[in-house]
């Protein structure tokens, strides 16, 4: 059996910091509102020549170092992002470009808040099948340009980052399994609905949310698709040493480790810091686990994440 298994992480958040007081300044919220229903203190954003390529670069050459991996020997690049810098060709081709690497398989995949997780099960399964060896696997995005600056329901949540992956063939597990889960009858839920036409932007740039529709939703399906997960592999919860869970709001991620059973120090937290980076949340906390020491080789790590769509999925793997 061939299992895929991390080898290196890497992560990377943009210099400029956004705190809850400087909000207070140009929105009508107050840092004890933004602490106590989300959990935020501060979120990173891009500078104004920062790409998401750029994210993805920092992010992907930690990763390459820490799994002691050239970028001539990656077979496949998968970018999940949201915010690509071109229509196309896609970020992980200029990604490919920038690294130096010709040839391996490069694409992007479009989830979302769950576009790492959905990124990662699809590398998952290219290295499990033998098509690949090694793949880079990154979650980027520059969120902050999607977001309406003058609207307080959606501006708080939202930060820029990328983290990435190593991944390689092994005999050793590895990536046990994953699920991944979407239904598009939410599509206008959570959406930013506009469109290219005729080389000009149609309809709405911004984020449109109803947040509460979300936040219930997002309890529901992480709950489930970890319990999914738990049980394909025979697992209860007492076997999870690391919950990684996609960092949009401290009450979710609480609420989903409650309904697990699992006590908040098993739950890897950036929400306060980085706020919502999308698809860089997952593996930018999974990188800060990783580099603090707290996730260990062999221990047993759940990822999960919930975006629009809505899409959904957890993995479970042993690091
Ligand atoms: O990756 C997925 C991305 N999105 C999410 O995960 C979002 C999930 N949802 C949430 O995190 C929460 O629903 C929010 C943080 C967005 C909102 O929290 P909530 O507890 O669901 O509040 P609410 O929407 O029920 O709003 C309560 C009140 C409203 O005022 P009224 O109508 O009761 O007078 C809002 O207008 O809070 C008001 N409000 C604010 N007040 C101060 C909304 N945003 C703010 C704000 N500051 N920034």
């Amino acid at each position: 059996m061939i299992y895929s298994r991390i080898i290196g992480t890497g992560g990377y958040l943009p210099k400029k910091i956004l705190t809850n007081a400087e909000l207070e300044k140009t929105v009508n919220t107050s840092d004890k509102w933004i602490v106590e229903r989300t959990g935020i203190h501060t979120r990173h954003l891009a500078a104004a020549d920062q790409d998401t390529c750029d994210l993805a670069e920092n992010a992907s050459r930690q990763a390459l170092e820490m799994a002691k991996v050239k970028c001539s020997e990656i077979d496949l690049i998968i970018v999940g992002t949201t915010t690509p810098d071109r229509v196309f060709p896609s970020t992980a081709c200029l990604l490919q470009a920038r690294l130096g690497n010709h040839g391996a398989m490069a694409f992007d995949i479009q989830a979302v808040c769950s576009g790492f997780v959905y990124a990662l099960s699809i590398a998952d399964k290219f290295i499990k099948t033998g098509t690949v060896k090694r793949a880079l696997v990154v979650g980027a995005d520059i969120y902050s340009r999607l977001v309406n600056w003058s609207d307080r329901n959606t501006c708080i949540l939202f930060g820029d980052g990328g983290g990435a992956v190593v991944l390689e063939a092994s005999a050793e597990p590895g990536i046990l399994s994953t699920h991944l889960h979407a239904d598009g009858a939410y599509k206008d839920v959570l959406t930013v609905p506009s469109k290219i036409e005729q080389g000009r932007l149609h309809g709405d740039t911004f984020t449109k949310m109803q947040g509460n529709e979300v936040f219930k939703f997002a309890v529901k399906a992480l709950s489930k698709v970890v319990d999914e997960a738990l049980e394909a592999n025979q697992m209860d919860t007492t076997a999870i040493d690391w919950l990684v869970p996609h960092q949009a709001n401290i009450r979710i991620i609480t609420a989903t480790a409650k309904r697990l059973k699992l006590p908040m120090e098993k739950v890897i937290l950036t929400v306060a810091e980085h706020g919502n980076t999308s698809a860089a949340s997952v593996p930018l906390a999974l990188d800060v686990g990783v580099r603090d020491g707290r996730i260990k080789r062999g221990d047993t790590v759940l990822l999960e994440a919930v975006g629009g769509g809505f899409t959904w999925g957890a993995i479970l793997l042993k690091y």
